[in-house]
């Protein structure tokens, strides 16, 4: 879907239909010009109850050529009063989608209702929802609108560049997600990276890892046949004299069976999005670059498969870190926080004093304490933690701070190494951020669970079914807020 600003009136604009975003509250009042030209039809329809503008809820409705726009969809907005930018989104999300099923190709939007809030998050709401998943199967009768035009007298060039790349980010995230661990795997998550256009990218390969001493990284690949890559991807400002980069992780599992430690069958097709983390960081990062933020990134993706084999990691193997920090592998289901712990201190010793955000799908326990409702946040510098927040109330990618006791070290503490890489099934969100936090040390710390919310079983407004892309909106607004 293509989307463009034009300044011109509701009525006068030709196209197969046009949104009026209605608040409940207002009913179609601001639209006395179009209402008065359909002869009251839309104030009769909403006076009689028929549509009552409620959030999310869409009434559609013919001009019979008495205005240039063909259809009009009234999107509901709910209660004035109680409008938040996500629930504009979503009101975007719900009106998209719907207009999408009705065959409309060319669209339009009013957005004379949507002054108190930016009305660009209606707009981002619309073109999320339409992303679909068509790689692997063909639908003949699929409709797809062509183009959304804002109606707007204002200078939209600005809002149209970072709402396309941030489309573009979310649909390459969502779809490196969404790809079977047949086809994604951590070659073909180099790959992607290596494709990033104004980024360098370094692929550490198995031969140099060991010499650096990641250990604990190297042993989860090490039941695979796939070859482990971790990826280091720089983004520099033009011009600009470099500072020290942001450093963002991303959980790069591109198949979690759980090792020696092996998961049950049921829902096992599910861990191929286990690589969601990385697929956030590559998203954001490919953003950021498109729209040239003016600040240093790095970005970490220590990819690698999770399997049973002849040459597994075994219970009871002790690992060593690129820290010196041993871990005894107590269950090689706990593998990501492995991957991570290299990563980690990987960015400490090549990317001193730089603040770090991990993003992992780390847990199973973070969807029982959260659903698919929330990332859970943890870390060791309010700084950053307040960054993230902010971010989060910008891009509706909620977070929820969990607690980082300094008794969870007790859970993890091993009789043979300096720690064991699961403190059981007690506490195992927090106690998995408690053992990132042992590698990261003094640096400034961010921890990201996604584990809940980087997919989805049900369709939602704007995040259809299967990947949901989380992660990149918020990292790159978390970004985009470090300057300008
Ligand atoms: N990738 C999983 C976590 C996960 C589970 C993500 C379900 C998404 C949906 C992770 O590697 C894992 O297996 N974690 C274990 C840790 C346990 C063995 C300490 C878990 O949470 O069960
Ligand atoms: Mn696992
Ligand atoms: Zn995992």
């Amino acid at each position: 879907m293509k989307i463009a600003a034009r300044d011109a009136r509701e009525a006068d604009f030709a196209c197969d239909a046009l949104i009026l975003p209605v608040f409940e509250d207002e009913g179609m009042n601001p639209y006395m010009d179009i209402d008065r030209a359909l002869d009251g039809l839309p104030s009769k329809i909403m006076a009689e109850g028929e549509f009552s503008a409620k959030q999310g809820r869409v009434f559609h409705l013919h001009t019979y050529g008495k205005i240039k726009p063909g259809r009009l969809l009234l999107a509901g907005l709910g209660k004035k009063a109680e409008s938040t930018r996500e629930r504009i989104r979503r009101s975007g999300g719900k009106a998209a989608s719907y207009l999408r099923e009705t065959g409309a190709k060319l669209t339009g939007l009013s957005i004379r209702t949507l002054s108190a809030l930016p009305p660009e998050d209606f707009v981002e709401g619309a073109m999320l929802s339409q992303y679909r998943f068509g790689a692997y199967k063909k639908r003949e009768d699929e409709k797809e609108i062509e183009s959304l035009t804002v109606l707007s007298g204002e200078d939209w060039k600005a809002r149209l560049r970072w709402l396309v790349e941030v489309e573009a980010a979310s649909r390459f995230a969502r779809d490196l997600v969404n790809t079977p661990a047949n086809d994604m795997t951590p070659t073909a998550l180099a790959e992607a990276a290596l494709k990033l256009r104004k980024v360098k990218v370094k692929v550490i390969e198995r031969r140099e890892a060991e010499k650096l001493g990641m250990g604990a990284y190297l042993s989860v690949a090490k039941g695979s046949s796939q070859p482990p890559k971790f990826i280091v991807i720089s983004y520099e400002p033009r011009g600009a004299a470099s500072g020290r980069p942001t450093v963002l992780i991303g959980k790069s599992i591109t198949f979690d069976s759980g090792g020696i430690s092996l998961k049950p069958s049921e829902g096992m097709e599910k861990m191929k999005y286990d690589m969601a983390g990385g697929a956030a960081v590559l998203g954001a990062i490919r953003a950021a670059s498109a729209l040239e933020l003016p600040v240093s990134i790095a970005g970490l993706l220590p990819a690698c498969e999770n399997l049973p084999g002849g040459s597994a990691s075994k219970p009871g193997d002790i690992v060593r870190t690129i820290t010196g920090k041993t871990v005894e592998i107590v269950n090689t289901d706990a593998e990501g926080r492995l991957a991570l712990a290299d990563a980690i201190g990987y960015a400490r010793r090549f990317f001193p004093g730089s603040a770090i955000i991990d993003v992992a799908t780390l847990t199973g326990a973070c969807s029982i304490a959260l659903g698919e409702e929330a990332i859970a946040m943890m870390g060791n510098s309010e700084d950053l933690m307040s960054g993230i927040r902010a971010a989060s109330g910008q891009t509706g990618e909620r977070v929820w701070q969990m607690p980082l006791y300094d008794e969870y070290k007790d859970y993890i503490d091993s009789e043979a190494a300096d720690l064991k890489n699961s403190g059981g099934r007690s506490g195992s969100l927090v106690t998995a951020g408690y053992f990132l936090k042992e590698f990261a040390d003094a640096a400034p710390w961010v921890h990201l669970d996604i584990a809940g919310t980087a997919w989805t079983d049900k369709d939602k407004p704007y995040l259809p079914k299967g990947a949901t892309g989380i992660g990149v909106r918020l990292l790159l607004a978390y970004l985009k807020n470090l300057k300008g």
